[in-house]
């Protein structure tokens, strides 16, 4: 291990211009965070509070083994996405500590729209399963939702991935023998019946929960009969007569009560301690946006970003003097072992290589991968296609597909292209991913983008014998220009569940320590890669 040193001038007008132009985008998210926090509206809180019932975000919290945290999963989903707010997509969801053990808790908002599941909320729920599948974690859901968001039933109802498939996943997780357990704290109708009745076992709330395929008002409109909820398909009905549920609770927190009795019972074992005493990096976080451009033109300097994650700030290199646009090497990040590959400019043959090399050795030792992404791309020109470089980048990508030790990506910088796709963007299967607030990603940079697609104009011009004049330039360059600036924000990514978290630096190694943690424990799985094209 080497203990990284700093060479930045904390004093100099270079870095007190970017830590100034970073609180730019820091506010950005902080005013998205605030608006999914609150949830809905004022009123809509009167009437859940006056029913006796906990907020969605109050019930997680009491669920939580007290004083440890959260770690969310989409918590800006949603955000500007649809016609009216749905702030979190009307569902908080991440993984957290309930007797000791590591869950994945799910609960509705019943403050929006219901707690009703739009397209980003199904998405959002199925992630959630599919990141507590790979962990080997339990689920735990509290119910309080009006079911499918009726006016949006395409974007829900028939495809693969949608509603449905949260069953199918509670069926499989508990045949693989991950608990999973439901909490009735509210409305459950239909589709959202579901939930409870897939569950392993089922807490109901007498007087608030129900469970009904249609509720009085479809029962009215289709066969008269007049029947209020609570004899519908109230908890009395369920715990005592049909066993549609387990345990009869008199609030939502006798409920969550006996949940996290459930869950001390359960067959997860509590969570691993961390393989060494965490310890804090030699040089201060939170003076990583001094660290790096807000403007993203900047080089960020890798080490400098290592020196300010890393549990004291060291680290083992791997092949430092080979490849050197990519840095990699092992660390710890909160007392866990994590080996980093981190962008230092543009990706050459041999870094790739080098990173597709380290990958292998990772995966043979078992060390969880984390991608830090600062990366316009993979070196482009006849020299370098004359190289291969096509092919020692497809062999990174192998590598990042196939490795199967839990992966984390954080783009701290630019993630554009083929280059994303190496540093294990969205799809290539990270566990999770996140975003820093001043973090841009698009397929290509803007300019670059606009520059391309006025060449092609002008080509085809150029054919019947015409020039580009400097208007037609204007009107194919400011529609990408805007779009493409829009859309490379961490909150555009967020809102639509392209990444998982828009995470601050200063909160950065807490976040990594937390997806560390929860993949401790995760299934071992072997790794094969494809054929690698040497
Ligand atoms: N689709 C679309 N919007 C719905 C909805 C649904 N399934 N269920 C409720 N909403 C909306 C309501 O229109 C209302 O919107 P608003 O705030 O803009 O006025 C909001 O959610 C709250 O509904 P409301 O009935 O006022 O609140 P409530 O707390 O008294 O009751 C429910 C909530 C969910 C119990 C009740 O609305 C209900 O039974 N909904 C129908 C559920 C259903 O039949 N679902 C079948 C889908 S699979």
């Amino acid at each position: 291990m080497t203990a990284l040193r700093s060479h930045i001038d904390v004093a100099s007008e270079g870095f007190r211009r970017n830590a100034e132009d970073f609180e730019v985008n820091r506010e950005v998210i902080a005013r998205a965070r605030a608006a999914a926090l609150a949830g809905g509206t004022e009123k809509a809180h009167r009437k859940h509070a006056a029913r006796g019932k906990l907020t969605a975000r109050q019930r997680v919290a009491r669920l939580l083994d007290p004083g440890t945290p959260l770690l969310e999963v989409g918590q800006l989903a949603a955000h500007d996405v649809y016609d009216e707010p749905v702030p979190s997509a009307a569902l908080v969801t991440g993984v957290g500590i309930v007797a000791g053990r590591p869950f994945m808790v799910f609960a509705n908002d019943a403050t929006v729209k219901g707690g009703t599941y739009f397209p980003l909320g199904v998405r959002k729920h199925l992630r959630g399963q599919k990141i507590a599948r790979e962990n080997g974690l339990g689920c735990i859901y509290l119910v309080d939702s009006g079911g499918v968001f009726l006016p949006l039933q395409e974007d829900l109802f028939p495809d693969e991935d949608h509603l449905g498939r949260i069953f199918r996943n509670i069926a499989e997780m508990s045949a693989e023998g991950l608990p999973q357990l439901a909490g009735v704290l509210g409305s459950c109708t239909a589709g959202g019946a579901y939930i409870p009745a897939m569950c392993d076992e089922t807490v109901m709330v007498r007087g608030t929960g129900t469970v009904f395929l249609g509720g009085p008002q479809l029962v009215r409109a289709a066969t008269g009969e007049v029947v209020d909820a609570e004899t519908l398909g109230g908890a009395d009905l369920h715990t005592r007569v049909t066993g549609v549920a387990d345990h009869l609770a008199e609030t939502d927190d006798h409920a969550l009560q006996i949940l996290r009795d459930l869950a001390a019972r359960s067959s997860r074992p509590p969570l691993s301690p961390p393989a060494r005493t965490p310890r804090p990096p030699k040089y201060d976080p939170a003076e990583l946006p001094g660290v790096v451009s807000a403007g993203l033109k900047e080089h960020i300097p890798a080490r400098e970003i290592l020196a300010r994650l890393l549990d004291e700030s060291e680290f083992t290199e791997y092949r430092a003097r080979f490849g050197p646009t990519i840095v990699c090497g092992t660390g710890h990040v909160g007392g866990y072992p994590v080996g980093v590959l981190i962008n230092d400019g543009v990706l050459f043959s041999e870094s790739a290589q080098k990173a597709a090399n380290f990958i292998e050795v990772c995966a043979q030792r078992d060390i969880p991968l984390l991608f830090l992404h600062n990366i316009n791309g993979f070196m482009v020109g006849a020299e370098y296609e004359a190289g291969g470089i096509t092919k020692h980048g497809a062999k990174l990508v192998n590598a990042v597909s196939c490795a199967k030790v839990p992966k984390f990506s954080l783009v701290i910088g630019g993630s554009y292209g083929a280059g994303n796709f190496a540093m294990c963007g969205r799809s290539m299967g990270s566990q999770l991913m996140a975003m820093w607030p001043s973090a841009r990603s698009t397929v290509v940079g803007a300019e670059q983008t606009a520059k391309v697609m006025t060449l092609i104009r002008g080509d085809q011009l150029a054919k019947e014998g015409r020039e580009l004049t400097p208007e037609e330039e204007a009107e194919i360059r400011e529609p990408i220009l805007a779009s493409y600036e829009r859309q490379a924000q961490p909150l555009y990514y967020a809102a639509r569940l392209w990444v998982d978290a828009v995470v601050d630096p200063v909160e950065t190694r807490d976040w990594l320590a937390l997806c560390l943690a929860m993949a401790a424990d995760a299934p071992k799985r072997e790794t094969r890669f494809g054929v690698f094209r040497m």
